[in-house]
Formats: C-alpha cells, structure tokens, sequence
C-alpha cells in the first residue's frame, strides 16, 4: 500500500502498570515483541525524569526485543541527551515535560528553547538519530522547528481528540483543519508531518486521513483497551481503522 500510515505504538503504559506493583510484570520487552508481531510500524516510549513509567533498563530491554525503528520521547535535558547519545535510538522526539503533569499537556515552545535545542539536535543528527519535535499545530512552531534543523514534527492532536469527545463539532473541525494545514506546509517545508496525543478508535480516522501524515503516535488508548481485547487485538484494530481511513 503505497499511501500507508505508520502506527508507532507507545507503551509507557505497560511499565505504569509493572511499576505499581514494583515487579517485572507485565514484561516491556514482551509489549515491545507483541505489538512489533501485531503490525506496529514503531516502538515508542517516554523516558521521564522521574522514572514513572519506562525506567533506564527498559531501553536495552525494547532494543532487544523488536527490529522496529525506536522513537524515545524525552525532555531537552543534560541527562537526557546523554542517554539519547548513548542509546542511538531511530528518532529522538523532544517533548515538554512537567513533573506534576499526567501527561504531556502541550507541545514544545520551539521557538523559545532555540538556544537550548538546537545544539542537541546537532549532536544527535551527527549521531545517527533523527529528530523530531512534538508541538501545537501551529505555523509559527513549524517554521521554528525547521529553522532549528529538525527532521519530523508531530503535531499534538490532544485537543482534537478532546473537542471531538465533548461533541463540539465546529471547534474539532477547525482543530483538524489545523492539524491537515500544518501538515501539508511542512511537507512544503521539507519536515515529515507525524500527529498524536489522545487518539482512541473514536477518534483517528479524521486524523489518519490527513494524507501528508506519515504516522501516528499513540498509547494509552492502546494499553487500556488492551485490558479488554488484548494488546495484539487492540493494536490489530487500530491499525484496521486507520488503513480504512486512508482506502
Ligand atoms: N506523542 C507524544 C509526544 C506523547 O507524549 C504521547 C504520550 O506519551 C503520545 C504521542 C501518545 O499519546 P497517548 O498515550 O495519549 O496515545
């Protein structure tokens, strides 16, 4: 299928729940086997710095559990560019990070940690890895993210997801709208358009449907519905709609 959609599984979640109870179990690097047999096009994971969830030695463990690309979220931190060195994954995607939050609530200020960022993507570039910034759909962090050398941008589909689930229909629609014009001018811009945040079965059709999107991020949907069906079937339908989306 040439006009495919790539689906990078995030699994943060699975180490949530092997962390509640301090144990190995549910295994990381069984998550990462399951979902690479299940038709993800890519691991992704969040190393924070509080170690919530994936914690140092998951990142081996994943490695030596799937052939697929690796995508490490990680905050633009002095600790975390050396580990990214160390690691060599695939893609490097910066993210904001707040310690209280539950999750990623925005995307990236690229615009005002120019000074910080730009060195780091240098350095991992030279290193083999290739960059990726989360943030708004925004024109003004798009260009901010190519003036700084960045190879992907995904855009945050959060809100989206969230004006959708409140039935708001006009507002998602604009927000979607967003989400497409921002993709379609970083093609323009050389940069490869990714979304994700938030996504459920309810809601990625719209999203995966934006033709220049070459992929999409999602996680906790996955994992929690994972409970149900299981991780291999959750993925499977997911990957069912996004294809139907694109047909
Ligand atoms: N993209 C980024 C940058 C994220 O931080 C996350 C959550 O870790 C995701 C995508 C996936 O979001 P979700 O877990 O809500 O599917």
């Amino acid at each position: 299928m040439t006009n495919r959609i790539r689906l990078g599984v995030n699994i943060d979640h699975v180490a949530t729940i092997r962390n509640a109870r301090g144990g190995a179990h549910p295994d990381i690097a069984r998550a990462a086997q399951v979902a690479t047999e299940a038709g993800a096009d890519g691991i992704t994971f969040h190393l924070r710095e509080d170690r919530r969830h994936i914690m140092d030695p998951d990142l081996q463990a994943i490695r030596a559990a799937t052939h697929l690309p690796i995508n490490m979220e990680t905050a633009a931190t002095d600790e975390m560019h050396v580990i990214a060195m160390d690691f060599k994954p695939e893609t490097v995607m910066f993210v904001p990070e707040k310690r209280q939050e539950r999750t990623t609530e925005g995307g990236l200020n690229a615009a005002r940690e120019h000074n910080k960022l730009v060195p780091m993507i240098r350095m991992l570039k030279d290193n083999g890895s290739r960059v990726s910034l989360f943030i708004e759909p925004d024109p003004v962090q798009l260009i901010a993210a190519q003036r700084m050398g960045a190879d992907i941008t995904e855009f945050h589909t959060g809100r989206f997801v969230e004006l959708t689930l409140a039935g708001e229909k006009e507002l998602a629609a604009a927000e979607l709208e967003r989400i497409a014009d921002c993709a379609k001018r970083a093609i323009d811009l050389g940069i490869e358009p990714q979304a994700g945040h938030g996504l459920t079965y309810e809601t990625v059709q719209p999203v995966a449907a934006i033709p220049e999107l070459t992929e999409l991020n999602i996680g906790h949907f996955l994992i929690g519905e994972a409970v149900f069906v299981g991780l291999e079937a959750s993925i499977k339908r997911m990957r069912e709609l996004m294809d139907e989306a694109r047909a």
